[in-house]
């Protein structure tokens, strides 16, 4: 049985329909803080938090668990400048305490959801897992320092580990079942779907200043099912022995700010109305990754390489809760 840990959230509720359809049994480890009860709805499911070791230990010995895929954390990289000490307990304590409750059960195989938010500024493009990892906000540190702790608990335990870099996280569940649901909205995506259905008046566009084509901040855009789906093969990989190591999730390809919206406003057909707004503080003006070794290790391939498939996926989702929603100011 596979142990994931945050399966109540955006990335980790596609991971746990994808390993349910490959024949995989699951449970859903999450305190439902951020997560949505809505959203378990594969397997098994306990509510609970990683800071709480004695019900992470009655839920180690209650299931069979064979590997752990962690999806906990706090993502918001605005937040992560203001509130540094909540990232650190939560990023980084309390999977501390995961960490330690697998040793005693003798539970071996980690699948970690790091980010490119651990490379920093970038000094090339496309990033490669080689790439100097120097975070230039608290979530990406936060992320760093669970992947040096993993080093050192497969030197001293024995516990192997992908640790899974993603870029930018986007789209749906192409049935709607799940999709992206965050209280605060912060993702670009999101947002500037809310103002085609009306939910939002207009997106800001933080900074219009940068260093890139058009001056919006550049991103890589993968699809979450895409995401959902390296993670098996990162899981597979481990269980046929692999060794601990990392890999990029991306597409390979950037995106402006600008372009995201203009995309947005095809699939969707209505137009977006933009403020421009002063830079965010914590983004880097590029990240664009390679996941060459990912292809070439795990197999694995994205099936969304186009952005305006990806936004049709998130527009879907969005159009299917639309009308369940209050309207935001
Ligand atoms: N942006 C806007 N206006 C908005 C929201 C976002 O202009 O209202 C811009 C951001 O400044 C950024 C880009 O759109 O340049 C993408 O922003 P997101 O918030 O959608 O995503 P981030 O790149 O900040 O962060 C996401 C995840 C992190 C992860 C990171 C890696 O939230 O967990 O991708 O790039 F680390």
């Amino acid at each position: 049985m596979i142990l994931i840990a945050g399966g109540a959230g955006y990335i980790g509720s596609h991971a746990n329909k994808i390993l349910n359809q490959k024949g995989y049994e699951t449970v859903v480890y999450d305190n439902l803080f951020y997560g949505h009860r809505e959203f378990c709805k594969w397997g098994r499911f306990v509510l609970g938090d990683l800071a709480d070791k004695e019900q992470l230990r009655l839920c180690f010995k209650t299931y069979p668990i064979e590997a752990v895929m962690h999806y906990c954390a706090f993502c918001y990289v605005g937040e992560s400048v203001d509130h540094p000490a909540e990232y650190y307990r939560n990023n980084v304590i309390n999977t501390l305490n995961l960490l330690e409750v697998m040793v005693e059960h003798g539970v071996k195989n980690f699948i970690f959801s790091s980010s490119c938010a651990t490379y920093g500024n970038p000094i090339e493009i496309p990033m490669t897992e080689n790439h100097p990892q120097s975070p230039i906000n608290p979530y990406g540190k936060t992320k760093l320092m669970v992947e040096q702790i993993l080093k050192d608990f497969d030197r001293a335990y024995g516990i192997r580990h992908a640790c899974l870099r993603y870029f930018n996280a986007a789209g749906a569940d192409p049935d709607a079942e799940v999709g992206e649901w965050h209280e605060p909205e912060t993702h670009l995506i999101p947002l500037v779907l809310q103002v085609a259905t009306g939910q939002r008046p207009h997106i800001q566009v933080f900074g219009t200043d940068y260093d890139t084509p058009d001056g919006t901040c550049v991103r890589d855009y993968i699809h979450i099912n895409d995401l959902a789906a390296a993670h098996i093969a990162a899981l597979e990989y481990l269980k046929d022995g692999g060794v601990s190591t990392a890999f990029n999730l991306g597409n390979g390809n950037g995106f402006s700010v600008k372009e995201v919206i203009q995309t947005a406003e095809r699939v969707t057909g209505k137009s977006i109305k933009v403020i421009e707004a002063a830079r965010r503080p914590g983004d880097p003006p590029t990240l664009v990754g390679s996941a060459d070794k990912a292809r070439k290790i795990l197999n694995w391939q994205p099936r969304y390489t186009n952005l305006e498939e990806i936004i049709k996926t998130a527009w879907r989702w969005e159009m299917s809760r639309t009308e369940t929603r209050k309207t935001i100011d």
